[in-house]
């Protein structure tokens, strides 16, 4: 086979990349280890940024996340009993939309097929070679058969376990890694969420997070110890722990009912630096990983792909390679702020336990400090509802 752009991992970055590239009249192939099915039933992101809608928008397939994404103008934060609200709207004139990262997948999954556009899913064995070339490879097996793609340019979208940064020589990457001393118990339930906005807690039990999927589908999650068992946990534990870290007024509220999936997420800032090498870019998870606090992971990987797509886009077009050389350092400037505002809002919110009580006094301080501040709220908001594209 040959293609434009080889594109590793059918996630969402890797989709978008496909439709914004098909788009712009560029060929690319997607190579997935897993079934379509699988991938789509990873129950992940829900909160999306201005920019991510302008990029499903951009790639043609804005129309149901507009139809029947939830606009939200702003959020709660839960503390010492009582509820603050940030105002995104008021702050920063802009919102956020509450859409499943499985929504996202299944519009660019649908436009893909009905594009009939190249994907191969549950491929075996995928490698990449000669990517420091102007003619890299793609090699993997389907059904026993193997496979190669020729292509200008591999575009590593595989995830924070994929194949492209692995390949690549440690000696020639960075790593910066922070692992946190907890994890998220989340569940889904077909039951109304307990708030019209998402709460974001915390508690001396531990930080909880009550968001949502539609007016009848909710998300919720509990901090926990990072070595727990999730089979540890019957549904009613799962909901008697959640309320008893909600203020009253919205732990009356919840609705419980039984759960459509329970999983532990583990909580890691992660950055690898650069993010180009020859012809192969990393995009997404594969090159960075923030915890989920503050929905920063899928927005991070729309970015990328952004970039990466105009990049492409200059490169074919306008025979012009500054997009390219430019990608890494774009990509990085923005992900470094988006980390950071994602590990102060951890810290802020979960509990440490190594931080003690003089640590938790600390965090009332801040959350005080930050609900009466109008400055302190609109640094937060600007964050939440993501900072502008370079
Ligand atoms: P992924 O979604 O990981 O996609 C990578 C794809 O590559 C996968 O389909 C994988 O199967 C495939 N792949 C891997 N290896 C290979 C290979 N060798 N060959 C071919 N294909 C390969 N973000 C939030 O904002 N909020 C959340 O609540 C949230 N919860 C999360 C919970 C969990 C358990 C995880 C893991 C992540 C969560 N995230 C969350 C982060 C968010 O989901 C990710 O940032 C987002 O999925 C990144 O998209 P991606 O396409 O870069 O990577
Ligand atoms: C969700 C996840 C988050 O990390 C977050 O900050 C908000 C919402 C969610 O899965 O709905």
């Amino acid at each position: 086979m040959r293609t434009q752009v080889a594109i590793i991992g059918a996630g969402p970055a890797g989709l978008l990349l496909g439709a914004l590239l098909h788009r712009s009249g560029i060929d690319a192939v997607i190579v997935e280890q897993r079934s379509a099915d699988y991938v789509l039933g990873r129950i992940r992101a829900g909160v999306l940024e201005q920019t991510t809608v302008d990029l499903l928008e951009q790639a043609g397939v804005g129309e149901r996340v507009h139809a029947e994404g939830l606009r939200h103008d702003g959020t709660e934060l839960a503390f010492g009993g009582g509820l603050h609200r940030i105002d995104f709207n008021a702050l920063t004139g802009r919102h956020v939309m509450v859409y499943g990262q499985t929504e996202v997948t299944r519009d660019l999954m649908a436009a893909r097929s009905q594009a009939a556009l190249p994907t191969w899913y549950e491929a075996e064995h995928v490698a990449i070679a000669d990517y420091q070339s102007a003619h890299p490879r793609v090699t993997f097996e389907k059904d026993g058969v193997r496979h190669q793609i020729e292509c200008d340019f591999i575009a590593g979208c595989d995830g924070f376990h994929g194949v492209c940064r692995a390949s690549v020589p440690p000696a020639a990457i960075t790593a910066y890694e922070k692992v946190y001393p907890f994890g998220w118990l989340g569940v889904l339930a077909d039951v109304p969420p307990a708030t019209e906005e998402l709460v974001y807690a915390s508690h001396e039990r531990g930080f909880a997070l009550c968001s949502q999927r539609s007016r009848t589908r909710s998300r919720y999650y509990v901090q926990c110890a990072s070595d727990d068992d999730v089979a540890r946990w019957s549904d009613d534990a799962f909901w008697d722990e959640l309320r008893r870290r909600l203020p009253d007024e919205v732990a009356e509220r919840v609705v419980t009912g039984p759960s459509i999936e329970k999983s532990i997420a583990p909580l890691r800032s992660f950055v690898a630096e650069p993010m180009r090498f020859g012809s192969l870019f990393l995009a997404g998870d594969a090159a960075h990983i923030v915890p989920p606090t503050g929905a920063k992971g899928l927005n991070l990987a729309a970015a990328d792909v952004g970039y990466l797509a105009q990049a492409m886009r200059e490169h074919y077009g306008e025979r012009s390679d500054a997009g390219i050389q430019a990608y890494s350092q774009r990509c990085l400037s923005r992900i470094w702020k988006a980390e950071r505002f994602s590990w102060w809002f951890t810290s802020l919110m979960h509990r440490f336990p190594e931080a003690g009580e003089f640590g938790a006094r600390i965090q009332r301080a801040e959350l005080d400090y930050l609900v009466g501040s109008k400055a302190a709220s609109t640094a937060l908001a600007e964050n939440y509802v993501g900072l502008p594209l370079a």
